[in-house]
């Protein structure tokens, strides 16, 4: 734990009681009953993507579109007259967080620690988020709404909608160069940062256990309850996909490890650019995934599986999903009206877990009674630039392509490209992180080697007792929250 700086701490105080900021606990997002009536009443009257203070505590997988407030975990069940095969897969939905994509928790998870423990002064500092997309776009909500300033570090090839929205919010944005994958020119604009703008913190998701445990305590206990809430007598939580970016939304599977330790954990990148599958290195189209390294943060140990995806089959499938001609298709194929309303849920990198777990149940013959978890980060929403541009490059999307990228690259997903990790693989990864974190980005092979010890995790992920203690004593120096109680009554 670091120390605390009593005189920043001081300051944000009342910066946040001038401006009427609540700030939730991880238990809370985790579990919204826990959340007080106060905050409820005012979330009524608050827009899901609307830049207000209320809107922290909607970093959580149960908003309820429809009431304002709360429900159970969101998710969808991919039916097996789509996949083709038995397993149940299942994802929960990233479209009804605050921005549109879960990374709006990962933010948080990095930024409210070191606010409430005065390691950040939003007074005088910015927060600089480092990210393909949707880390730097939830970062710049998170500050907007907790009034700190955001500086957004992006590649320039990402989609026009997360440029649009940032320069919305008011973020500072730098564009670096390249796609996806150049994460390397990230860091490097990071160290120039760094160097040359003392006003600024960079909370670099790829580092930040802050990322991990927010996941860890917050997507792996909705995983948990959709379990509950979808199996049957018989079922068995057999595993979990992430296509790895960060690598911090693949941290809910140590949680599931931990409660189900016979589910087998899938880490999943581009078939383009398979770092972690052969040490492979290129650009590729699935954003938010895939950055030619292995992040500091993820747990490399806990990895079973590591499995790559062609984005040509994700691309193609984004078609399928969203284009007229794909949707004829799918209801000709029986599928159900309202499902296929539903397939704009998923953006380029949920079809790509999607994709994962067909892969997964066809490599260990999985049967109807295994349920398969995934994430659907983001939604069409994000792609419609790329639909378009789709469009003007190959034109109308027909029937017979819709057919074709079916059974082809849906049905058709085969066990290539994917090797189930032994202790020795797994090791490897481990050591590859030697070359981006301690011969370049300034980590030392003491704190690499603690990275191996399973304690190390559990330790990390126990912190979050002391961070909740600590927001709540923060939020107990505004006195908002005893002030709203007290008005009720
Ligand atoms: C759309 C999308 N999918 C997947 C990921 C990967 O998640 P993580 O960084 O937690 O590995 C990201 C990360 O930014 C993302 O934006």
């Amino acid at each position: 734990m670091p120390k605390l700086n009593e005189a920043v701490i001081k300051k944000t105080v009342a910066r946040c009681r001038e401006k009427g900021i609540v700030i939730p606990t991880f238990a809370q997002l985790a579990d919204p009953a826990k959340v007080p009536d106060s905050v409820k009443k005012k979330l009524k009257g608050v827009g899901l993507w609307d830049v207000d203070p209320a809107n922290l505590f909607r970093i959580s997988w149960k908003n309820d579109v429809k009431s304002g407030l709360y429900g159970g975990v969101n998710f969808l069940e991919i039916p097996s007259e789509l996949t083709g095969v038995d397993a149940r897969i299942i994802g929960l939905i990233g479209k009804y967080f605050p921005t549109g994509a879960h990374k709006v928790g990962a933010a948080f998870g990095c930024l409210v620690p070191r606010l409430v423990t005065g390691e950040f002064d939003p007074s005088s500092q910015k927060a600089v988020w480092p990210s393909t997309g949707n880390f730097c776009r939830g970062g710049a909500f998170d500050c907007a709404v907790l009034a700190c300033t955001a500086v957004a570090i992006l590649p320039e090839e990402m989609s026009k909608e997360r440029f649009e929205w940032l320069k919305s919010i008011g973020a500072e944005v730098i564009a670096t160069p390249g796609c996806e994958s150049n994460v390397k020119e990230i860091y490097d604009k990071c160290w120039d940062i760094r160097k040359n703008r003392k006003d600024c913190v960079i909370f670099n998701q790829f580092e930040e256990f802050g990322n991990s445990l927010w996941h860890y305590h917050v997507t792996g206990p909705a995983i948990e309850e959709a379990f509950s809430k979808a199996r049957g007598r018989k079922s068995r939580l057999a595993g979990y996909a992430s296509a790895t970016g960060s690598a911090g939304t693949i941290a809910a599977g140590d949680r599931l490890k931990k409660n189900y330790p016979l589910s087998k954990v899938a880490a999943v990148e581009a078939l383009q650019c398979p770092t972690l599958l052969l040490n492979g290195f290129g650009g590729h189209r699935i954003e938010g995934i895939g950055d030619k390294h292995v992040p500091w943060i993820h747990n490399v140990r806990n990895t079973d599986m590591v499995l790559a995806i062609d984005d040509e089959s994700v691309v193609s499938i984004l078609r399928l999903f969203n284009e007229p001609a794909g949707k004829k298709v799918l209801k000709s194929q029986g599928l159900k009206e309202a499902f296929i309303e539903s397939l704009p849920l998923m953006g380029y990198s949920s079809i790509c877990n999607m994709l994962s777990c067909v892969k997964m149940a066809k490599y260990y013959e999985l049967g109807k009674d295994d349920i398969l978890f995934t994430i659907f980060t983001d939604s069409v929403e994000l792609y419609g630039s790329r639909l378009k541009e789709m469009h003007q490059e190959h034109g109308a999307y027909t029937e017979l392509q819709a057919i074709g990228d079916l059974e082809r690259r849906l049905r058709g997903v085969g066990i290539d490209h994917l090797r189930e990790l032994s202790y020795q693989d797994r090791k490897a990864l481990h050591n590859l992180k030697y070359f981006t974190w301690v011969e370049q980005q300034g980590k030392t092979v003491e704190e690499l080697n603690a990275l191996w010890d399973p304690e190390f995790w559990d330790r990390t992920f126990e912190q979050v007792t002391e961070y909740d203690k600590m927001i709540g004593e923060f939020n107990e120096r505004t006195g908002l929250l005893r002030e709203t109680a007290g008005a009720k009554k």
